[in-house]
């Protein structure tokens, strides 16, 4: 862990000298476990506006078409909706959101919507907490004016967000809730839900297993940038170091499994590394989407897996292809190399 730490601190003091020094301050409070200060969050305004929804579907999988109230019909209600919420430091044209987009593109005749929130993503973190809120109730009155009280159509969308982006999927399933007399989004993948600013919240205010039919969490930066309690339906704690699961990444930080950037733009091009363990859970995702290869094992505890005592408990396909019927606490092991999943 050690090592890993002082790798991270080390890209971080070197390289961060261009970023702004409020960011700076906070990856560097992230990484070294120390808290961020969090503020008042009374004055914060996000306006409509700042938000762009994307849909990619067959037809338009490169250019895809803006979305706003005049154009809402392109959702073709008898595919699967799937939104796509990127997190901190980040926009929608991130090289995991394309392709994710790609992937599921490529075999499944769905509307992707991604949801760009960057203007307030891009901010100090405290800043950006403060968003999440008002920016997840917006993706919820984007969901409820395309599904309307369609409870099947509202069973077949999922959302998958990252880090900040999880838990604003987490209040626009709430919001979806209240708008609608209690139907739910039918999934929720939480991609590393962020952990500082929500660790200690009510649920509430944060991705929640009650947010949607089936939540699904997926661990891989725990006390770090991720949530390190478990808060889904079902939560799979990946790859396990010393005495920590889910919170540090086989082949990180130098293989991030991210593609690389087109950008040449000092941030796209070493966040991925800062953000190794945690951006990992959205790389397992993608690999999953055409693989049922990430198996993880029911156990108790992180110290139990670690002893060898889980390995006849039953199993659990993580990721796209994760049945609805699990629950609980799940472990795995992955490669530090594509392929990432292991098959056992
Ligand atoms: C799309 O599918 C083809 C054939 O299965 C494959 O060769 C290609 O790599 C896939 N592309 C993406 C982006 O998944
Ligand atoms: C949803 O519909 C309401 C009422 O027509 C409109 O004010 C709002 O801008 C729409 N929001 C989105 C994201 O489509
Ligand atoms: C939505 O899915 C959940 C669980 O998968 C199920 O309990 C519920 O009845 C479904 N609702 C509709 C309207 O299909
Ligand atoms: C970080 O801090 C939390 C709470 O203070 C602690 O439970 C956790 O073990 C720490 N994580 C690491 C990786 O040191």
């Amino acid at each position: 862990m050690i090592r890993y730490l002082c790798t991270a601190t080390l890209l971080t003091t070197v390289f961060c000298q261009q970023f702004p020094p409020d960011i700076k301050d906070d990856i560097f409070n992230i990484i070294s476990n120390t808290s961020v200060i969090l503020k008042e969050c009374s004055g914060t305004v996000v306006s409509p506006s700042e938000l762009t929804f994307t849909l990619f579907n067959q037809e338009n999988p490169e250019n895809g078409i803006v979305l706003d109230h005049t154009n809402l019909q392109q959702v073709k209600p008898e595919n699967r909706l799937i939104l796509i919420i990127h997190g901190w430091l980040q926009s929608a044209s991130q090289s995991w959101i394309i392709q994710m987009k790609d992937v599921y593109l490529n075999q499944t005749a769905a509307n992707i919507i991604v949801v760009d929130w960057s203007r307030s993503a891009g901010i100090n973190y405290a800043s950006s907490v403060c968003a999440v809120p008002q920016v997840g109730s917006y993706v919820a009155d984007l969901i409820f004016n395309i599904t309307s009280d369609n409870a099947a159509q509202l069973n077949n969308t999922q959302i998958n967000g990252f880090s900040l982006g999880a838990h604003v999927a987490g209040i626009a399933g709430q919001d979806i809730q209240t708008k609608t007399n209690g139907h739910k989004i039918g999934r929720i993948n939480g991609l590393e839900a962020a952990g500082p600013g929500f660790v200690g919240r009510p649920a509430n205010k944060r991705l929640d297993k009650k947010d949607a039919w089936f939540v699904q969490a997926i661990h891989t930066n725990n006390w770090q940038f991720g949530y390190g309690l478990s808060y889904a339906t079902v939560d799979f704690q990946v790859n396990k170091l010393l005495l920590n699961c889910g919170a540090f990444q086989r082949g990180c930080p130098f293989f991030s499994g991210v593609p690389k950037s087109i950008s040449n733009d000092i941030l796209e091009g070493l966040l991925p590394h800062i953000f190794c363990n945690h951006i990992r859970a959205a790389v397992y995702f993608i690999e999953s989407i055409n693989s049922g290869n990430f198996i993880g094992v029911s156990c108790k505890s992180c110290f139990r897996f670690g002893l060898g005592l889980c390995k006849s408990s039953p199993t659990a396909v993580m990721g796209e292809n994760c049945p609805s019927d699990v629950s609980g606490d799940y472990y795995l092991s992955t490669n530090a190399r594509t392929p990432l999943a292991r098959g056992d």
